[in-house]
């Protein structure tokens, strides 16, 4: 069966992509962001994840206010990248793995999720950020990623609860997936940030949001969009990405890194890894 080994949260801004192309992740402003994600590289050197489920709000690339999916998923063997308006990119291509992109879509119609099954679909700056951060060095990246989209851009929002749920059912269908594969849940977004508003970063929303996310997720279900707007600005509502990779990544975890520098361009810059927490250590936590 496939076993998830945990869950990798990170902010995304299209200048982190800009940075890397020209290999400034050593200035000063984003040296602090770019090494927090160095435990992480030794933690995936040692864990190697066979699969990536990428979960990020799509920003236009694949879907615009006329066709907006709350929830849609990847199911194509391969993905590419795309121009976004920020200059042609470098084109990149990224493998999928249809048939656990096909069971992941089966298993959330079935458990009441009714998403969105994309044969075709491009990765935007969401997406690719987080794997450049993850694995970096623009190789091939060394796993099959699933592209999950939740909308964070246009009302009506699936709210926290419901993205939450959505989690938990990612994380039940990765389990009930047969071949003994290792996933890897990651969630692209946030934290604080309204485009047009730098002073819209509220740190002690997103340390809250840190603190939240490991020892109680829930706490986050009960806020509504609007609060989520008005606490950390509408592009804050990218929270929801680490919402459902919380909800797949479910029950006690252990944190192996975590990191908040801001700003990272208009937003609050955050990584956190976390993996769940053996049985043996929960037991021995409750006995002390
Ligand atoms: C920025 C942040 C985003 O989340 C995004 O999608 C685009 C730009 C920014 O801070 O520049
Ligand atoms: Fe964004």
């Amino acid at each position: 069966m496939a076993q998830i080994l945990g869950g990798l949260t990170t902010s995304h801004v299209p200048m982190i992509g800009r940075t890397i192309a020209a290999n400034k992740q050593q200035e000063v402003s984003f040296k602090p962001f770019f090494d927090a994600f160095e435990p992480a590289h030794r933690w995936l050197e040692d864990n190697k994840p066979d699969i990536a489920i990428v979960i990020y709000n799509d920003h236009g690339l694949n879907f615009f206010l006329d066709n907006m999916p709350t929830f849609a998923i990847g199911a194509a063997h391969e993905y590419r990248n795309a121009d976004e308006g920020w200059g042609e990119p470098e084109p990149r291509s990224f493998a999928g793995n249809a048939d656990f992109s096909w069971h992941l879509i089966k298993s959330l119609v079935a458990d009441e999720f009714d998403v969105s099954s994309c044969q075709e679909m491009k990765f935007d700056h969401a997406g690719i950020t987080a794997l450049d951060l993850i694995w970096p060095g623009h190789g091939p990246v060394p796993v099959a990623t699933i592209p999950v989209v939740v909308n964070a851009v246009q009302p009506p929002l699936p709210t926290p609860l419901r993205c939450y749920k959505l989690g938990q059912a990612i994380g039940r269908a990765i389990r009930s997936y047969p071949e003994d594969l290792k996933v890897l849940v990651i969630g692209s977004g946030g934290l604080s940030h309204e485009l047009g508003q730098m002073g819209k970063i509220n740190q002690s929303f997103d340390a809250l949001c840190m603190d939240k996310i490991v020892n109680d997720p829930e706490a986050l279900t009960r806020y509504t969009n609007a609060e989520i707007v008005e606490l950390a600005g509408s592009q804050g509502l990218e929270l929801m990405t680490w919402v459902v990779m919380r909800g797949a990544v479910s029950g006690p975890v252990e944190v192996r890194a975590s990191n908040y520098h801001a700003p990272i361009s208009h937003t609050g810059g955050a990584m956190m890894l976390m993996t769940p927490r053996e049985e043996a250590a929960v037991q021995a936590a409750s006995l002390a």
